[in-house]
């Protein structure tokens, strides 16, 4: 793992990147000359239409994917030059994901899908015991820890996922259009939670949405168009 190359706190740190998507003769920019930081702590909004590069972003932040060129860096580390193995270690201890469809393993209960991450990191049985009570607490699902995580509704599976990804303690939670598949009302409560998570623990949260009710939620909001901030903001 590479040394911190930038003060703490900006949490992500994004020089011109480009990331151009090729296949055969045709390609897509879907990020232009992108550069933007994010202080720790923040609470921001990805906001633009859809093929505007939201996920693409979020993707190459998170360390999924590496820019066509360009720096990113998250944490303090740069993930362009990372082999793969070392950017799934990048991934497990920086950020945790949060997706639009869950993506919860269905054989696995809420607990057990909960202490998957954490047996990645190899926390010992107490220790994973003692994150899981705590963090189906504070999504409000301590008393559904031993029920199939496919067994719940959507709103509650999408609280699961969001206890996965705060377990292990990341600096930065993604999370890629999180109320898209929800209701209004239900979207509003987990933005409500990331709100909570945010303010106890000041985990810095990045989230994509083109909903103006929950883009109106964010304390600053960056909007894309054309894999570009909209030129009032660049
Ligand atoms: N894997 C891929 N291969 C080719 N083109 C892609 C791929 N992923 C995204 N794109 C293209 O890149 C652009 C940005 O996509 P995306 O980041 O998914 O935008 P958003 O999340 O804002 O909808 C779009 O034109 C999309 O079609
Ligand atoms: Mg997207």
């Amino acid at each position: 793992m590479n040394k911190p190359d930038t003060p703490p706190t900006k949490t992500i740190v994004l020089e011109r990147v480009c990331k151009v998507y090729r296949s055969g003769a045709s390609q897509v920019r879907a990020l232009d000359d992108f550069s933007c930081t994010i202080e720790a702590g923040e609470f921001t909004c990805l906001a633009g239409p859809s093929g505007s590069g939201k996920s693409t972003l979020l993707h190459l932040i998170g360390g999924l994917d590496v820019p066509t060129s360009g720096t990113v860096r998250v944490a303090g580390r740069a993930t362009t030059h990372l082999d793969r193995t070392a950017r799934a270690l990048f991934r497990r201890e920086v950020v945790g994901f949060v997706f639009q469809t869950f993506n919860l393993i269905p054989v696995l209960t809420v607990a057990e899908n909960v202490e998957y991450p954490l047996l990645l990191a190899g926390l010992s049985a107490g220790e994973r015991r003692r994150r899981i009570a705590k963090v189906l607490a504070d999504v409000g699902l301590a008393d559904l820890a031993d029920r199939p995580a496919t067994a719940l509704s959507s709103g509650q599976q999408q609280r699961v996922a969001i206890a996965r990804a705060i377990a292990p303690r990341p600096p930065v939670i993604l999370a890629d259009e999180p109320t898209a598949n929800l209701d209004s009302t239900t979207g509003q409560a987990i933005i409500d939670l990331f709100v909570a998570i945010n303010r106890q623990q000041s985990t810095t949260f990045l989230f994509s949405s083109h909903d103006p009710r929950i883009i109106a939620r964010a304390n600053r909001v960056l909007w894309l168009e054309d894999g570009r901030l909209r030129p009032s903001q660049a």
